[in-house]
């Protein structure tokens, strides 16, 4: 145990500090005294992280101008059969995403993206859209591009399809779930977080979406459980920050917000269900999943103002932003052309953007399912998601725009296989 591990405990805040402001100054300061009891300044300790940083974004550009593909694209077969290669694994976790290809057949994919059209042309869901429920998605504009539907067939035959659990399985695997006599996670179990749907038709213009990154915000920093599962970034032995380690995130509490995810994701994912170029508005990502430690540590800084996160704070995406995290902002790389059935995955603490469209060629169609392992926080949430799949209601995730309630099709719970009932906490 290093010697600063053994000094005075860091505040912490379990839920949002009244006098945010206030919080954060606070608690700079005590992690800078933290960092500083090891021995080495705040300074010296994101430097190191800098140069791991820099190191990739370098590897990164050379790659980009060898012509290679950043992202890592593993065949599904190649998962189910067990015999991805030691140098694809390498791969994937020094990128942290990941294309799995021809996740469904491609003919499942589209048979899936029009029985949605059916599914909400028959229960009249244009007639009665009220427009967007929340700020961050309502930015794209006012036609639903994002569908807050939730307990579609086709959304739940996917969450509890054998080939979406082979995948989650392998995906959550990359992470160490068990360390101090603890399993922080079971990764042979998914608890079916359930999203949204987005359906980008052709001709459309989008903005895009800025860089970002969905974990939490300043709760990072803020709870005692964040504080340990950072532990190695602030306690002056930031050589063993792994971010694939699942110790002390798969309990503690989260901030509430408009941008929240109850759940924990060892990754953000979604499946194609339709064919997309990668030059039509698709997701790009910071491939390097230690920039989390950057972004960590940066507000730590001298030019940081007291009181500010990098920009960090409730209610708002974590912003990834020019002024504060320009290096990392080199790296954004998009994924390589997907078709219907491919799944893009991302590690739940990756910088990602949309790229901006112009008259987009073909459709941007996706299901958001992401692998989110049973864990005690995601095992509470389940309870919150069986009332929401029993009533047809907004997983309390998201805004209570409660579309479905009313509607016919929707996925029965006769329907529901063993994962789905185990993803549900139902045995
Ligand atoms: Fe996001």
């Amino acid at each position: 145990m290093s010697v600063a591990t053994t000094t005075g405990a860091l505040p912490h805040w379990e839920t949002v500090p009244a006098d945010l402001s206030a919080a954060i100054a606070e608690v700079k300061a005590a992690l800078r005294a933290r960092i500083e009891a090891s021995g080495r300044t705040v300074e010296e300790v994101f430097a190191v992280i800098e140069q791991r940083v820099a190191a990739r974004v370098a590897e990164i550009a050379a790659a980009k101008q060898r012509g290679e593909t950043v992202w890592p694209v593993i065949e599904y077969a190649d998962i189910e059969a067990g015999r991805v290669s030691a140098e694809q694994l390498d791969n994937l976790r020094a990128r942290g995403c990941l294309v799995v290809r021809g996740h469904f057949p491609r003919e499942q994919a589209l048979a899936w993206d029009e029985s949605i059209v059916d599914y909400v042309e028959s229960n009249q869901f244009f007639q009665n859209y009220r427009g967007p429920g929340d700020d961050f998605f309502g930015s794209v504009g006012s036609k639903p591009e994002i569908y807050p539907i939730y307990w579609s067939a086709a959304q739940m035959e996917a969450r509890q399809s054998e080939r979406m659990a082979n995948v989650q399985a392998f995906l959550n695997s990359q992470w160490n779930h068990e360390s101090d006599g603890v399993q922080w996670f079971d990764p042979n179990r998914d608890s079916l977080y359930p999203d949204r749907i987005r359906r980008r038709p052709p001709g459309a213009n989008s903005g895009g979406l800025g860089t970002h990154l969905d974990p939490g915000t300043v709760d990072l920093w803020m709870t005692e459980a964040y504080q340990k599962a950072f532990r190695h970034l602030f306690d002056g032995t930031v050589e063993e920050y792994d971010p694939w380690d699942a110790a002390h995130r798969t309990a503690g509490p989260q901030y509430p917000g408009s941008t929240m995810c109850s759940a924990f994701r060892t990754f953000q994912g979604w499946t194609a269900l339709s064919d997309m170029d990668h030059d039509q508005g698709v997701l790009h990502t910071v491939p390097i999943p230690e920039a989390m430690g950057y972004l960590m540590l940066r507000p730590l800084l001298r030019d940081v103002p007291e009181d500010d996160m990098c920009g960090v704070t409730t209610n708002k995406v974590f912003p990834a932003s020019e002024r504060w995290h320009a290096p990392l902002l080199q790296a954004l790389t998009g994924i390589p052309d997907v078709r219907a059935g491919d799944s893009v995955w991302w590690h739940a603490d990756m910088i990602h953007s949309v790229a901006p469209v112009t008259d987009q060629k073909g459709w941007g169609n996706v299901m958001y399912i992401p692998a989110a392992p049973w864990c005690p926080r995601n095992e509470r949430y389940a309870a919150s998601v069986r009332e929401a799949f029993s009533t047809g209601s907004s997983p309390s995730d998201f805004p209570a725009e409660h579309y479905e309630r009313e509607w016919t099709g929707r996925f029965s719970p006769e329907s529901l296989n063993t994962t789905g009932r185990r993803g549900l906490g139902l045995e």
